[in-house]
């Protein structure tokens, strides 16, 4: 028996790195993948000239602009593939940061034609998030509200398709309170640091109690994300 493991544990790690060469042969350097997906996930790759030029800018934001406080490339290809496949239209996002998440929420955007709300608080943050946003080529589809988000939210009024909390996390319950009443049916709240820094235990209760809810809790090995939808 003990053989036997000694040998699958050979045969992965053969795999593994057999994977790994294959990788870095073909040039593959974006979203490293996480331990749990690694021999199985694959960098995004670009269908079209729009779609290389933002994952370009992507890669250069994730290795040298405020590393520890973006998203990983894993969430971010989460936000894309949520927000695209659910064909939304209106997106809001609090705490844009530098853009980076911003920008993965505009990849999904740029094709079902909708447009992104993003705010943050800190004025140089959002200068670099403009700057990033013109080199990715999707300053026409964001609109960068600077200053609290607690009160510029309340100036809301268009139906949300998905909502992206990622600033402040004492004041996610707050936020939800104020918005959940503005995503429409069968629309998505998804939240940011369900793992480190430790949520709100408020906000948990939130989403996992109300039975007009329905929470799963995703890429747990990294950050940690929850998808809330917003029942018919
Ligand atoms: C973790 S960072 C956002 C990172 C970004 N979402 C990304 O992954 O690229 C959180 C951001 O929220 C901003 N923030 C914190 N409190 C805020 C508030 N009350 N209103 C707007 N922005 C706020 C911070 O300045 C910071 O830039």
């Amino acid at each position: 028996m003990r053989k036997r493991n000694v040998g699958l544990i050979a045969l992965f790690a053969a795999g593994s790195v057999a994977v790994a060469a294959l990788a870095q042969r073909a040039g593959h350097s974006r979203a490293e993948g996480s331990k749990g997906t690694e021999s199985l996930q694959r960098p995004p790759l670009a269908k079209n000239e729009a779609e290389k030029r933002i994952l370009d800018v992507l890669d250069d934001i994730h290795r040298n602009q405020f590393r520890g406080w973006n998203i990983s490339p894993e969430d971010g290809r989460l936000l894309r593939v949520l927000t695209e496949s659910m064909g939304a239209k209106n997106v809001v996002e609090l705490g844009t940061g530098v853009g980076y998440s911003s920008i993965w929420l505009c990849l999904a955007l740029q094709s079902t034609g909708g447009k992104l709300t993003t705010y943050e608080i800190e004025a140089h943050r959002a200068s670099l998030a403009r700057e990033n946003f013109k080199r990715a080529g999707v300053n026409g589809i964001v609109a960068l509200v600077e200053g609290d988000a607690h009160e510029e939210v309340t100036k809301l009024r268009e139906p949300i398709d998905l909502l992206f909390l990622d600033a402040d996390m004492d004041g996610y319950v707050g936020y939800l309170n104020k918005l959940l009443p503005l995503v429409r049916p069968s629309g998505l709240i998804v939240a940011h640091n369900m793992v480190r820094p430790p949520p709100d235990p408020r906000y948990i209760e939130a989403i996992t109690t109300n039975p007009d809810l329905e929470t799963i809790f995703l890429l747990m090995d990294h950050a940690g994300v929850a998808v809330t939808l917003r029942k018919r």
